[in-house]
């Protein structure tokens, strides 16, 4: 099961609509960067690791359109593709990487288009590929940090939907569950749009990892308690001081962990990190549509009154002094992240202590 994969007979990008789970497991297809960024922008793809995949096949189907229509401005026009591509979601840093990975491949003195859509796609399908080795390398490096009989709050989703295969810190969890060791997670609704309740919960089941879902105001209750061990999530974007940006609740879920001295775990892969960005607070925050707060019914009536306004964040800061620990593909950082994540993305070894 991939969530997002070419085609070759169609020539055309397959991915999972994750707007349908967990009721259906359906498929769209996606034949131009248009047709990508609506899916992006849509959220039928989500989750930091996956936007960078789609980013890229984004490039390649709009280089494989130029190549086929050769307007004598092919290259403003690829310019463009990309840049609405990268504008549709602007807070996970992994679909501007994906995007321009595959764009700084692409010659604007090229003349042989076909061949700069073949080079652009070989690259797309190379980024979907590493993104699996990359994630199971994630997922054994925050195995690591899961004890048998652990429980586990999980925030959002950061499975296999969330990358091309095995996400970020669910990965994690999914590969301590293969290794028998005996976990339990409280999966967080994550409101508004539940990707804990429809995405996490439904690869729990496809895992027979065992859950339970819990509200999101749930959790406080849970770490106070004593019944929960570990508290784990992805990220968006890194920043160079360790500050975290990822879906709307990871704040107040690390203080309320911090509080009760519960150990805050952050998986994430290296190109999640930016490092051009010296903390959290000058990310820019995607804000969404207030209908994906307000358009809730319970009882067959709306959540809320017909005139009601929302705001809608999708995403947090959570500052680097409540992460206990940063697990990358290269290795886990307790301390010194500001130092050691450099030397982890300019591929210099490192004790990673
Ligand atoms: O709005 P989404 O569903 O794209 O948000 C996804 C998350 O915040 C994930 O937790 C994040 O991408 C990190 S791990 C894949």
């Amino acid at each position: 099961l991939r969530t997002i994969e070419w085609d070759a007979e169609r020539k055309q990008v397959k991915m999972i609509d994750q707007r349908l789970l967990p009721g259906r497991l359906s498929y769209i297809y996606c034949q131009s960067g248009e047709q990508v960024s609506h899916a992006i922008k849509t959220m039928a793809i989500r989750g930091a690791p996956a936007l960078g995949v789609a980013g890229a096949f984004g490039v390649a189907l709009a280089m494989l359109e130029l190549s086929q229509k050769r307007p004598v401005d092919w290259y403003e026009k690829l310019l463009s593709s990309c840049k609405s591509l990268e504008e549709s979601r602007p807070t996970a840093v992994n679909l501007a990487w994906g995007v321009n990975r595959v764009l700084s491949l692409i010659n604007p003195q090229h003349s042989d288009l076909e061949g700069a859509a073949r080079i652009a796609l070989e690259e797309a399908s190379r980024i979907a590929e590493e993104d699996v080795a990359t994630n199971m390398q994630l997922a054994i490096n925050g195995s690591a940090l899961i004890d048998d009989g652990d429980t586990i709050i999980h925030h959002c989703n950061t499975g296999a939907l969330a990358g091309v295969d095995w996400g970020t810190a669910f990965g994690a969890i999914r590969f301590a569950h293969e290794q028998g060791k005996r976990v339990h997670v409280l999966v967080d609704e994550t409101r508004p749009r539940l990707q804990g309740a429809r995405l996490t919960a439904w690869e729990c089941e496809q895992y027979g990892i065992p859950y339970e879902i819990i509200t999101d105001n749930a959790a406080g209750y849970y770490l106070r308690n004593g019944r929960v061990q570990k508290v784990f999530f992805g990220a968006d974007r890194v920043t160079a001081n360790g500050d975290v940006v990822n879906k709307v609740g990871t704040y107040m879920l690390s203080l309320a962990a911090q509080a009760n001295k519960i150990p805050v775990v952050c998986v994430f892969p290296i190109t999640s990190v930016d490092l051009s960005v010296d903390n959290g607070d000058e990310v820019e925050i995607e804000e969404r549509p207030m209908d994906e707060v307000l358009s809730l019914e319970m009882n067959g009536v709306k959540i809320a009154p017909a005139n009601a306004k929302a705001r809608n964040p999708a995403f947090d800061v959570t500052p680097f002094q409540l992460i206990t620990a940063w697990v990358t593909d290269k290795g886990i950082i307790r301390s010194q992240f500001s130092q050691i994540i450099k030397r982890y993305v300019y591929n210099k070894p490192s004790d990673g202590k």
